[in-house]
């Protein structure tokens, strides 16, 4: 029999990667998403990428009820929880918005789980739970800092409450997986990031400011103690952060995880500036993208990449594609949105 796995939020940036990916594998996948930043043809993406008729169920997490339909219609094994809301800025004016939607959802989907013996899950955690750590590169046990957001304190809050949860109930395992920061597209460019609005998030908005749509870039902050005084990150392309969600869901189906409860980051493990980047993009896509220096952004960390030991040992997996063609498919996948040649 096949494995199933219901993949929530997916129809959005990682959750359709994750559902090509799984399908891929050989798991049949079940797309549950209410489209707040996302639309149907995500799902058609995923569908035209893998050549399978995927399920898909318009259901919004905070509605048990909603839910428990899609508990009661499909059978699945696993749950792969991507649905949350994900802008910084917005949770602070919204505080209790994210609480519902990122806090709220997943304890009733855990309860759902739990009820209908549903045994694992893989929660979407983000570095975010660091904040800035005091050592560099952050592996899974350098301590998590005091959230600086709403947005934040949801991930750290989320990943006690599925270690909790899975503690006190036989049978059900869990995986949070620390993302650095995703990007890129699928190769096809049938699928990608398209968020809604101005982008918050650095990638779309160069590949926006590329195709015209925004007049440049700005760059937040270059006097950082960094070696070009731009921020640095661990960019992690989409493609390769949707491998990792299947390597997690086989661990817990296999019983081959160390603890009923673990924890993987989820990055390359090497650090990239903003200014990098930047002319990576232009380099690799030979366009231009105008770019401003501007002041520091509010909440902005200086630098934080991963140590990523533990997922390339004991998980097995690894990031393999590199930054040239991360960035390359990021803009062939604007590209064919925006319908330039
Ligand atoms: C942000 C969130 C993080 C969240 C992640 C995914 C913050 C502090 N962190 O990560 O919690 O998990 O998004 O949504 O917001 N930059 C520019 N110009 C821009 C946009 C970004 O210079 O227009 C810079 C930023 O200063 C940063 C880097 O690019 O140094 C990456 O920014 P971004 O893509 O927003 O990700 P993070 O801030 O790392």
């Amino acid at each position: 029999m096949k494995n199933s796995v219901l993949v929530t939020g997916g129809a959005g940036f990682i959750g359709s990667h994750t559902a090509v990916e799984l399908i891929n594998a050989g798991f049949d996948v079940i797309i549950v998403d209410n489209f707040s930043n996302s639309d149907m043809a995500a799902v058609e993406g995923v569908r035209t990428i893998t050549g399978a008729d995927v399920p898909f169920e318009k259901a919004d997490c905070n509605s048990r009820e909603e839910l428990e339909k899609i508990f009661k219609k499909y059978k699945f094994d696993s749950v792969i929880h991507f649905a949350a809301s994900k802008a910084v800025g917005e949770s602070v004016e919204k505080p209790l918005m994210y609480y519902r939607n990122n806090v709220g959802s997943f304890v009733n989907i855990l309860e759902l789980m739990n009820k209908h013996g549903v045994s694992n899950m893989v929660f979407s955690s983000s570095a975010t739970v660091y904040g800035q750590p005091d050592v560099l590169p952050a592996t899974e046990q350098t301590p998590r800092k005091p959230a600086t957001s709403p947005y934040g304190n949801t991930k750290q809050i989320c990943e006690d409450i599925l270690r909790d949860s899975v503690a006190a109930c036989e049978g059900m395992k869990g995986i949070a997986l620390r993302y650095f920061n995703p990007i890129g597209a699928h190769p096809s460019a049938l699928i990608g990031e398209l968020p809604k609005g101005v982008p918050n998030n650095l990638v779309p908005f160069i590949t926006q400011t590329a195709a015209g749509i925004r007049k440049e870039l700005s760059v937040f902050g270059d006097d950082y103690n960094t070696p070009d005084g731009s921020c640095l990150r661990d960019y992690i392309d989409v493609v390769d952060l949707a491998k990792a969600h299947v390597v997690a869901v086989r661990r817990m189906i296999e019983n081959k995880g160390k603890a009923k409860y673990e924890i993987f980051n989820i990055g390359t493990g090497v650090p990239v500036s903003v200014l990098e980047l930047v002319n990576t993009f232009q380099k690799v896509n030979n366009v231009k993208v105008p770019y401003k220096i501007v002041g520091r952004r509010q909440g902005d960390v200086e630098a934080v990449w991963a140590d990523t030991k533990l997922a390339n040992t004991e998980l097995g997996w690894k990031a393999e594609r590199s930054l040239d063609e991360t960035l390359a498919a990021a803009w062939s996948w604007e590209k064919r949105v925006r319908n330039i040649k």
